[in-house]
């Protein structure tokens, strides 16, 4: 059993940890993130010791090229990747993009499989060679931190990626990716690719080697975990396994199996273990991607025992059936925190030790908010602090604004909500009905702030147990293809329900301004 927060061994077994969630996470339907959000998980991702943060796919949008650049002037220590296809328009975006990073990134690929090839690129083989070495190249002209990805890697034929491979390291690429693309391969399979490189690409040692797997078969983790055996140096992941489709293999199982299992997996990483649940958390409440209760490291369950044949063991010596301590991966035993005579030292306090710099504006707001849901709520725990917090840092310059709400509910209908909206600047009420609390609440701030976009997700989680727990309310809106999240906490769950509502619509209006130059295809 470990405890240990990191590890170091060898040199030679050193694993880069490059995350995706804000790129490929962000590609799951119904996964975008705002710029605020955006910067609050790479700050955190830098913070934890990741190696290179992947910030999106400049060429996608105002907001994605924004997004990078952005993140790209924050980094204290990660390198900072741009996507960009094999064009040089897309490598340039990128370039421009990552331009301020003080050590920038730039990653491009090309599929190589033969049915990418043929039905979605319409190359021949000698076509893709070729933009394999001019694409690389033209990175390299820009930075010398170049990675190469063949897209599809695991259906191409094994010849014809050692050549691919080969060429785009002659080209200057120092990481080569390897993508399992659609999820397909299995553990043993993708090792053999990763060995055969080794073996067969003649100047393979002047680049690393990258594991890039997808979860369709559920594979994911050990598929890049086998990888790694086989030599691969890098891992892509995202943090709770965020991705298209069945998402990518999870940071936090990767980074926990080699610290946990070291001795059977020599290789680290340079994570701070103890802001894995953190992470995870963040992850969530910005996508509103609930963490399913058994996922491992993060999951709800992942430490709890319930029958009495475990507790007992676990009274007598946790090891008898715990692998590693819930503290290894940041989630705190006594969470209980403070009532409503805590002062604002402890407070402040306890925020940094939940992982956050707020600025003095920020803490004060955030203490208020504490103050007055210690009044309303016996106990405040940790997760209501996160909630409170997360819900402060994510506020912007809104031009909308909650001021009151009053709702009649109950068995008699119709509910009525009784809203004041404060819209650049100017207040404005009105009396809505609706079938039940919510739809008389959103129907009323509709009126108010009339819109075109579609309710696609309407969720409330208890943040705590209890019945004076907090709400936390995500409501995903849909405007012409472009989705947002708001989310709000509070005791009452029709205001939570109102201020995401409202949230949600201040990000769309931001989101509105950021239109897309291009259309992607690949
Ligand atoms: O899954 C994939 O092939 C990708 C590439 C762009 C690396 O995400
Ligand atoms: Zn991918």
């Amino acid at each position: 059993m470990t405890n240990s927060i990191k590890q170091s061994g060898a040199e030679q077994d050193r694993v880069y940890i490059f995350d995706t969630t804000l790129r490929d996470g962000e590609q799951s339907p119904g996964a975008s993130m705002t710029l605020e959000e955006k910067l609050q998980i790479a700050e955190l991702l830098d913070a934890m010791g990741v190696d290179v943060i992947e910030a999106g796919f400049p060429i996608a949008s105002n907001g994605d090229f924004e997004s990078v650049s952005e993140v790209a002037k924050l980094m204290k220590n990660a390198q900072v990747c741009g996507l960009a296809r094999a064009g040089a328009k897309d490598i340039d975006r990128a370039a421009d993009a990552v331009k301020h990073a003080k050590n920038p990134r730039i990653h491009t690929f090309i599929s190589t499989s033969p049915v990418h090839m043929k039905h979605k690129l319409q190359m021949e083989p000698d076509e893709v060679m070729e933009a394999i070495a001019f694409s690389v190249s033209h990175a390299r002209n820009h930075v010398e931190n170049v990675e190469w990805s063949p897209e599809d890697a695991t259906r191409t034929d094994r010849d014809f990626l050692c050549a691919t491979v080969e060429t785009a390291i002659k080209a200057g690429a120092t990481t080569i990716n390897i993508p399992d693309t659609v999820g397909y391969t299995v553990p043993q399979e993708y090792f053999e690719i990763i060995t055969m490189l080794r073996e067969r690409v003649p100047n393979i040692d002047k680049a690393i080697i990258s594991t890039h797997c997808h979860n369709d078969l559920g594979l994911a983790v050990a598929n890049s975990l086998s990888g790694v055996q086989a030599g691969a140096r890098q891992v892509e992941c995202t943090i709770n396994g965020l991705g298209e489709r069945a998402g990518n293999a999870a940071l936090e199982e990767i980074v926990m199996a080699l610290n946990v299992r070291n001795d059977a997996m020599p290789q680290w990483t340079n994570i701070e273990t103890t802001s894995l649940a953190r992470a995870s958390k963040l992850v969530s409440s910005v996508t509103a991607f609930p963490v399913q209760y058994n996922k491992a490291i993060v999951g709800q369950n992942a430490f709890a025992h319930e029958s009495g044949i475990h507790q007992d063991g676990m009274l007598k010596n946790n090891q008898t059936y715990e692998i590693m301590t819930p503290e290894s991966v940041g989630i705190s035993q006594t969470s209980l925190v403070m009532g409503k005579h805590s002062g604002r030292h402890a407070f402040r306090e306890k925020i940094k030790a939940l992982g956050y710099e707020l600025g003095d504006n920020q803490l004060q707001e955030a203490f208020t908010r504490f103050k007055d849901l210690a009044d309303r709520k016996k106990h405040v725990f940790d997760d209501d602090i996160v909630a409170l917090v997360d819900d402060e840092v994510a506020k912007g310059a809104d031009r909308v604004k909650l001021v009151s709400l009053r709702v009649i509910a109950g068995s008699e209908g119709p509910q009525q909500a009784m809203l004041k909206l404060e819209i650049d600047g100017k207040e404005s009420e009105i009396d809505s009905t609706g079938d039940g609390p919510v739809d008389a609440t959103f129907n009323a701030i509709n009126a108010l702030f009339p819109h075109e976009a579609n309710l696609q997700l309407y969720q409330v989680h208890a943040v705590t147990e209890g019945t004076d727990a907090q709400a936390e309310v995500s409501v995903r809106l849909e405007e012409k293809g472009k989705t947002v999240t708001g989310r709000a906490a509070d005791t009452d769950t029709m205001v939570a329900s109102a201020r995401a509502y409202v949230s949600a619509l201040n990000k769309l209006l931001i989101k509105r301004e950021k239109q897309a130059p291009d259309s992607l295809t690949a």
